[in-house]
């Protein structure tokens, strides 16, 4: 790392460009030219509008697509909420119901691989978030683990979109508008209504959610930095339209405001032969973000490595910051060069992909989750303090094999009372900190 390859077979099945206006069929001249409603559409296929914004947000937010399926997204069975005997899922959507927030740093382990056969939407959990889903503002944080794939069983979430961070085991998501095959240092965004089912072509699979009750994620300006840098548009990958005519006896499944609902479908709702516009789900490797920092001495705020926002009301803050911390060389000179110490205004939710995080030299594992809310104290472990205070730093170092990840927000991040009273979460994170002894003599310099 980090590499430039294709890690998937990336350019037979995707277009490439963040939320550009895209246009694909899977069959010669099923997309109307020109057109989005003609009164017979080719094929015999239906025409169905999807919108992602409302249908007077300015055009440069505004998103939505044009699909041509065998058969309108209307054409189910009433829903009816799962019965609780059979729901594994353990989901939070409205965050004024969990317990107070404690202002202690939280570590957790990663989550045991279920024993009972558990697919991607049966293996959630909800960790933290705040907000709710039925006001379309904040986010929940869950972790998944899965080891079946979704058999004639179909999701689509009501509540926000997904955010996707496989840390174990590739996903083969196929949603409606397509493949997305995504796996660990890549992410896939799933926008809110579009219907999509997991395979799990490893056998297991853990990771990450992050879901997005609010405004849809988009790229940071860059400013001064220039027109290039950080995460580049033509790497974001959207797929290709991929049908199938498929009857049988189906579930779909949706999440609406935390509860999880069924209804029989009689046919595969992934039926979509051509599609245009703006709102599709997408990938993107984090291998191929340009890293940016500092050539001379000291080192940027950590929004320097911002790969997606969530845009709030609020000029220049944010609602959700979704970061990563990846390979890179550090060249700062007399520098402290781990993460300072510091406390924030904002909430901090970070997990490990791979590796080990450069401000912790222990304790954070791959698949495990840390939190430190807001105004809490944190920063480099004792170890690492000690080791980064007497390196030579007239040579560059480079942090290699390893990708955090940290998903921000402006509000308390609020765990769930199934994250604080989970084994998982661990008594003593507070003593990596308690090492840290006192150097202070008012007699040197
Ligand atoms: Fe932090």
């Amino acid at each position: 790392m980090p590499t430039f390859e294709t890690h998937t077979d990336a350019n037979q099945h995707y277009q490439s460009g963040f939320a550009n206006d895209f246009a694909t069929e899977a069959l010669p001249g099923a997309l109307p030219i020109g057109r989005n409603s003609p009164q017979r559409a080719a094929y015999g296929l239906y025409a169905e509008q999807l919108s992602g914004t409302a249908f007077t947000a300015p055009r440069a937010h505004n998103r939505r697509s044009w699909l041509y399926r065998i058969r309108p997204g209307a054409v189910h069975k009433p829903f009816t909420r799962i019965p609780a005997d059979m729901l594994r899922a353990k989901l939070v959507a409205n965050f004024a119901d969990v317990p107070p927030t404690p202002p202690n740093q939280l570590r957790w382990d990663p989550l045991a691989m279920p024993a009972a056969p558990t697919d991607f939407i049966d293996g959630w959990v909800t960790m933290a978030g705040n907000g709710a889903a039925e006001s379309m503002s904040g986010c929940a944080i869950h972790l998944y683990a899965a080891n079946r794939s979704m058999q004639d069983r179909f999701f689509y979430n009501t509540d926000g979109e997904l955010l996707i961070v496989p840390q174990q085991g590739r996903l083969a998501i196929w949603t409606e508008l397509g493949k997305l095959d995504v796996e660990p240092y890549e992410i896939a965004v799933i926008p809110r209504g579009v219907r999509f089912s997991v395979a799990l072509p490893d056998g297991v699979a853990r990771g990450y959610i992050c879901e997005n009750f609010g405004a849809l994620m988009q790229l940071p300006d860059l400013g001064p930095i220039g027109s290039n840098g950080l995460a580049n548009p033509r790497d974001f990958l959207t797929p290709q339209a991929a049908y199938e005519d498929r009857e049988g006896s189906f579930e779909l499944v949706t999440k609406m405001n935390g509860v999880l609902w069924r209804a029989d479908i009689g046919h595969s709702p992934l039926d979509v032969v051509a599609w245009h516009g703006n709102y599709a789900p997408y990938k993107y490797d984090l291998r191929h973000f340009n890293t940016i920092g500092s050539i001379s001495f000291d080192h940027p705020d950590p929004s320097i490595f911002l790969v997606l926002q969530s845009p709030s009301d609020t000029p220049g803050v944010d609602t959700i910051d979704f970061v990563i911390f990846p390979p890179r060389w550090l060249a700062a000179e007399d520098t402290f060069r781990p993460p300072w110490f510091h406390r924030n205004v904002a909430s901090e939710f970070m997990g490990l992909v791979h590796g080990v995080y450069d401000a912790k030299a222990e304790g954070f594992v791959p698949g495990g989750a840390s939190l430190h809310n807001c105004m809490s104290g944190h920063g480099p472990d004792a170890e690492t303090f000690e080791k980064a205070s007497a390196i030579d730093t007239s040579k560059p170092a480079k942090v290699d094999a390893t990708m955090a990840f940290m998903i921000e927000t402006r509000t308390l991040i609020k765990p769930t009372q199934f994250a604080l009273e989970t084994a998982q979460l661990q008594a003593n994170y507070y003593e990596c900190w308690q090492g840290l002894a006192k150097h202070f003599n008012p007699e040197q310099r």
